[in-house]
């Protein structure tokens, strides 16, 4: 990258950032300073999550934590709070997903990925916000799906779009606190458990035609962002939903713009 950003003596708390796109976002924050504590549920992924985020050589805590449990998210920050003080950064990002037509989803089915996406980000919001310091970055992780409907991700849609208004809610409840809160949008991001679910043929994009910049994006794209989110070169940015796509959110209209074309030439 070529902006540094600097957290030292900042305390930053991912929930889901135990793998994947959270963890690189974790990963960024420990490289540049912080303190980091991730939170999932398996004790497997916060164990090597952990380890890894050792490796910068800062504080670093993990948590078993689900997030449709409200008392668990809460723990985990009473205990953050606790030892090392209040929240700078905070990011949910915890998620389900799996394709499923809609005709065929169970009510659970529906239900498992809004509880764990959409209510488990109100849980990580409500039990976090007294945690946080005056000036804390608060960034929700949520996708493209929010605003285009997609196929076989009617759960995923609905929960994703009720991210994004409560991302805009909270940003207008808590800026005369101070609190800035954001969402950022992956487009498709190789290497990740999302893209191989979604896109189990071609999981790191090779043959991807419907992004503008021609490819899947990276882990550490989506954690530059979050950095630039969270310092002060983004002072000013609140109630935001950031699409980190290539482009790719916009190639639905593309697709309308090509139909007309179409019509306009019969
Ligand atoms: N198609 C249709 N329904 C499915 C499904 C699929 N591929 N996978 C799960 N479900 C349904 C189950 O059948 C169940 O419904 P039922 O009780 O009516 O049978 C319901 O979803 C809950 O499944 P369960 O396995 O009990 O949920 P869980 O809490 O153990 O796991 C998931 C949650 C299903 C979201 C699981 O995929 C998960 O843990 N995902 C986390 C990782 C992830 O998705 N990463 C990508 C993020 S983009
Ligand atoms: P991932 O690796 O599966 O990350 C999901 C994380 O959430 C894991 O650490 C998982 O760990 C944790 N988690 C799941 N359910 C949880 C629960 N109930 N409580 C607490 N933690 C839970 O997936 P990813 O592909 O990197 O996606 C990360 C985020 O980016 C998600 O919000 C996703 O919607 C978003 N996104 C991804 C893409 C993409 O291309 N991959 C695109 C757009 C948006 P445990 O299993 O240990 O709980």
């Amino acid at each position: 990258m070529d902006v540094q950003f600097d957290f030292t003596g900042k305390n930053a708390v991912v929930f889901g950032g135990t793998t994947g796109i959270n963890l690189a976002v974790a990963d960024a924050f420990a490289a540049a300073g912080a303190s980091v504590a991730v939170a999932s549920r398996k004790q497997a992924n916060v164990d090597a999550a952990v380890e890894r985020l050792r490796a910068h050589g800062g504080k670093v805590s993990g948590f078993v934590c689900d997030v449709r449990d409200m008392d668990s998210v809460s723990e985990a920050f009473e205990t953050v709070a606790t030892q090392w003080g209040p929240v700078d950064v905070l990011v949910s990002g915890a998620a389900g997903n799996f394709l499923a037509e809609a005709a065929a989803l169970s009510s659970n089915g529906f239900k498992v990925v809004v509880d764990i996406d959409l209510n488990g980000t109100f849980h990580v919001m409500r039990a976090g916000f007294e945690h946080l310091s005056p000036g804390a970055s608060v960034i929700n992780i949520t996708a493209p799906q929010a605003w285009i409907p997609v196929r076989y991700q009617a759960h995923v849609c609905a929960a994703k779009a009720g991210v994004d208004q409560l991302t805009r809610v909270l940003a207008l409840e808590w800026g005369s606190k101070g609190i800035r809160v954001n969402a950022i949008a992956p487009g498709p991001i190789a290497g990740t458990e999302g893209m191989a679910r979604l896109s189990p043929n071609d999981p790191n994009g090779e043959g991807i035609k419907t992004i503008p910049l021609g490819r899947f994006g990276s882990k550490k794209e989506i954690a530059d962002l979050a950095l630039f989110l969270s310092s002060s070169a983004a002072s000013y940015i609140s109630g935001a939903v950031i699409p980190c796509d290539g482009g790719g959110s916009h190639e639905s209209i593309r697709a309308v713009e090509e139909a007309g074309r179409v019509f306009a030439a019969r």
